[in-house]
């Protein structure tokens, strides 16, 4: 009998329950209700799609009354059907978190004809107070959000209904609720322990509880499963982080559910989609020219990328002009607005996105700060093939915990940190996910910008950050962390006076000075010994690109006071050097706590290598850049340095920028005749290695020295 009763049971459950919803418009919030419902194999009767929405502004005011109506028309036709369940909910801001057969078999156990949801706070009128039956425990007020009941007591309900469509719902309810004799003719009672519906969702209530199917979320007060998870107005946000879990979006086991859902491939389309990118250049930001470099290689094709670029730094005005000019064909189109507009930052986002809003054939608006470095060359094709409405790839500072989103929102509005936060930006946790606040990069469909974000002056409207702006949608917002795409750089402490100021970069954006300055080859001295000893304990290794030699060259000769290789020498400790160069020292740049810095870092681990068990503590007095050409100084006489060991990069090329050159070490009768651009010597400072420096007989020959720990 035991299993003939589940069996019934079952067959019961699954065929005898209804779940009317009223919606009006597919929204986010519908799509994601239908999702969970579809999960559940729950049988759905949506009314009223379509249809105009005359009920109100619910949530903030009364109204509703236009849900009871089309409930009471549904009802007609099921009246008579004894053991039909229905359960009537909302649908917007509403998630499935069990099945069909859980909410029978509790609706069973509460042993009533009808149930209602309850919750702490009495609404819309609250002079009824005193007529609410008391509770011992438990919710004692009334929400219309949910109901469930018997067709027949159901339908009694909603048959006396009557009002206009703006009229409150939950008062009509309330009403019906409250009047001894109908609470008894129709069974009616609260859902007082939200062990069905939990409605009026409040944070500080609910938990999600892992499994290993699904998510769930536990009311710790009562310590009950609800089936059914109502945000409202207030909690939207909230519902929309547990929406990230419940029931299947993801777990500890099976990570991300619903990632796959309704993705786009771009390989079997046609073409590709058009997209206008609108770059924003906000504030001074290091290496731009990086950013522009990336742009430009995005794996995307470049007849189908509209750019518009606003510039509000005259700084910038110089690397703009360069990218321009190298790319202005490239792309579709170009359009850049520059800092003579003197647009504010809202105006020009809104700019950009009028743009594509106002040109049917922009497919979507891609936005994008210039201090996000995208790493990722796929990153366009990958958000779009995600296929959001609005969706922005996660992208943090190095190391830390600063990213492009904000998990939650607090009361007041501002950013606050969601309980997953870290896990998201550590990438612990891997899916797409539903957010309240994202800036810096995103991207959003132009069907959305034309139909749903129609608002013009987006960014002006808004009190707060720019960036803030998007939230205040019912638009859903997505970040995804699914792939590795780039990275926040810092604009902090970007000090502009200098020439190639990038170079002082060292401290702020260790990350991108490294990509940018340092060889590519240079962390093979290290796995594959990529290195060489041309003369005995002088060993030559790559460490510098070729950016970092030029630019340091510029610097140089933008500062332009080369000593003239003279012996008195007012910078020097004495005031007199034997064996003078033709030099700028990096302090006359300001660069020596830099260049020290680069000494420790990429410098000091060399030491360490091929002069084994030396500690450097990467300590020099003297660093300098030298100038050897024949009008000034062409060579140097044979010498020691006053070092432990000294560094000697070479900052241009032979046979390009100047002949002869090249330096020769006594002792061994060995010299090295070709220098290498960004190769750098690393030998004993004294007594065994005196050295010359070969004479330039052509051109100019740049090299940077530091006599290291003397
Ligand atoms: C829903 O129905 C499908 C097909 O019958 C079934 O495979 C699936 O397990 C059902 N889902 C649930 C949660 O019962
Ligand atoms: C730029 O705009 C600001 C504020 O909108 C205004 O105060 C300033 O005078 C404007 N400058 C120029 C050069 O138009
Ligand atoms: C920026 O660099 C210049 C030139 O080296 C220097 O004079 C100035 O003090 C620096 N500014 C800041 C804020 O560090
Ligand atoms: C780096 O090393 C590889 C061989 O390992 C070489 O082919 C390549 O040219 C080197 N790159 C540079 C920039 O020197
Ligand atoms: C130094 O080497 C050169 C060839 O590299 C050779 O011609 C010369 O004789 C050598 N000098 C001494 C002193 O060994
Ligand atoms: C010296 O360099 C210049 C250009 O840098 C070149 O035109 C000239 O041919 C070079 N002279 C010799 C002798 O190599």
């Amino acid at each position: 009998t035991y299993i003939f009763w589940l069996n019934g049971f079952f067959s019961w459950a699954i065929d005898k329950l209804l779940v009317l919803t009223v919606a009006t418009q597919e929204t986010d919030g519908f799509l994601r209700f239908m999702q969970s419902a579809n999960y559940f194999n729950y049988t759905i009767k949506v009314l009223g799609m379509g249809e105009e929405w005359r009920g109100g502004d619910v949530g903030r005011s009364i109204g509703g009354g236009q849900k009871v109506r089309l409930l009471k028309q549904a009802m007609e036709g099921l009246a008579d059907q004894e053991d039909l369940v229905v359960l009537s909910v909302d649908s917007y801001d509403l998630i499935f978190a069990g099945g069909p057969d859980e909410i029978l078999r509790k609706f069973q156990e509460a042993n009533h004809k009808v149930l209602f949801s309850a919750e702490g706070l009495i609404w819309p009128d609250k002079r009824l107070q005193d007529k609410y039956p008391a509770v011992r425990s438990g919710k004692r007020f009334l929400n219309s959000g949910g109901v469930i009941g018997y067709a027949p007591f159901v339908n009694q309900i909603v048959e006396q209904w009557n009002l206009h469509d703006n009229d409150d719902d939950q008062l009509f309810y309330t009403k019906i609720y409250l009047d001894p004799q109908q609470r008894v003719k129709v069974w009616v009672r609260l859902d007082l322990e939200v062990n069905v519906l939990q409605l009026s969702l409040a944070a500080d209530e609910v938990l999600l509880k892992f499994g290993t199917e699904r998510v769930r979320v536990r009311n710790t007060v009562f310590d009950t499963l609800p089936v059914v998870i109502h945000g409202n107005a207030n909690t939207k946000i909230y519902l929309n982080y547990l929406g990230n879990y419940i029931p299947n979006a993801w777990n500890y086991e099976r990570g991300c559910g619903v990632c796959n859902h309704n993705m786009v491939d771009l390989s079997q389309l046609k073409e590709y989609p058009t997209v206008l990118v609108g770059v924003f250049i906000q504030q001074p930001t290091p290496f731009l020219s990086e950013f522009f470099h990336r742009l430009v290689t995005l794996d995307y094709p470049k007849d189908k990328l509209k750019i518009f670029v606003h510039n509000n730094e005259v700084y910038h005005e110089r690397h703009m002009q360069r990218f321009w000019e190298e790319s202005k064909d490239i792309f579709n189109s170009f359009k850049v607005v520059g800092p003579e507009e003197n647009l504010s930052q809202g105006e020009a986002r809104n700019m950009g996105m009028e743009l594509c809003r106002q040109d049917p054939g922009c497919d979507h608006y891609f936005s994008i700060d210039a201090d996000v470095m995208l790493t990722n060359k796929q990153t366009l094709k990958i958000l779009i093939e995600q296929n959001r409405k609005i969706i922005a790839p996660l992208v943090s500072r190095h190391g830390k915990l600063w990213s492009n989103f904000w998990g939650a929102l607090s009361l007041d509005g501002y950013y606050a940190r969601s309980e997953d936060y870290i896990d998201i930006v550590q990438s612990k946790r891997v899916g797409v996910w539903n957010i309240p606040y994202m800036a810096h990069v995103y991207l959003i469909k132009g069907e959305v910008l034309r139909n749903e974000l129609t608002e013009r002056n987006h960014f002006v409207l808004e009190k707060l950050d720019p960036d803030m702006a998007l939230s205040r949608h019912g638009i859903f917002m997505y970040i995804t962390n699914r792939h590795e795409f780039g990275r926040l750089i810092s604009t902090a402490n970007f000090n502009t006076s200098h020439y190639n100021s990038d170079l002082w970069q060292i401290f702020e954006n260790p990350v991108d000075w490294k990509e940018k300055y340092i060889h590519p080859n240079y962390t093979q001295i290290f796995t594959e010994n990529y290195l060489e000893q041309p003369c005995p304990d002088v060993f030559w290794f790559p460490v510098f690109s070729e950016r970092a030699c030029d630019e340091l060259v510029e610097e140089m000769e933008h500062f332009g006071s080369w000593s003239g290789g003279q012996h008195e020498d007012k910078r020097i400790a004495g005031g007199y050097e034997t064996v003078p160069t033709d030099d700028i020292h990096m302090k006359q740049i300001g660069y020596e706590k830099e260049w020290l810095h680069f000494i420790r870092e990429f410098i000091s681990p060399v030491t360490l290598k091929v002069f084994s068990g030396y500690y450097t503590k990467g300590y020099a007095v003297m660093n300098f850049v030298v100038k050897y050409t024949p009008g000034r100084q062409s060579y140097l006489r044979p010498h020691h340095d006053s070092s432990t060991f000294t560094i000697n990069v070479a900052l241009n090329s032979k046979g390009i920028d100047f002949q002869g050159g090249g330096c020769r070490f006594h002792r061994y009768n060995c010299s090295i005749e070709s220098p290498r651009k960004g190769w750098s010597f690393m030998h004993p400072g004294r007594l065994t290695h005196l050295h010359e420096g070969l004479p330039t007989t052509n051109g100019t020959r740049y090299i940077a020295v530091s006599f290291i720990d003397p």
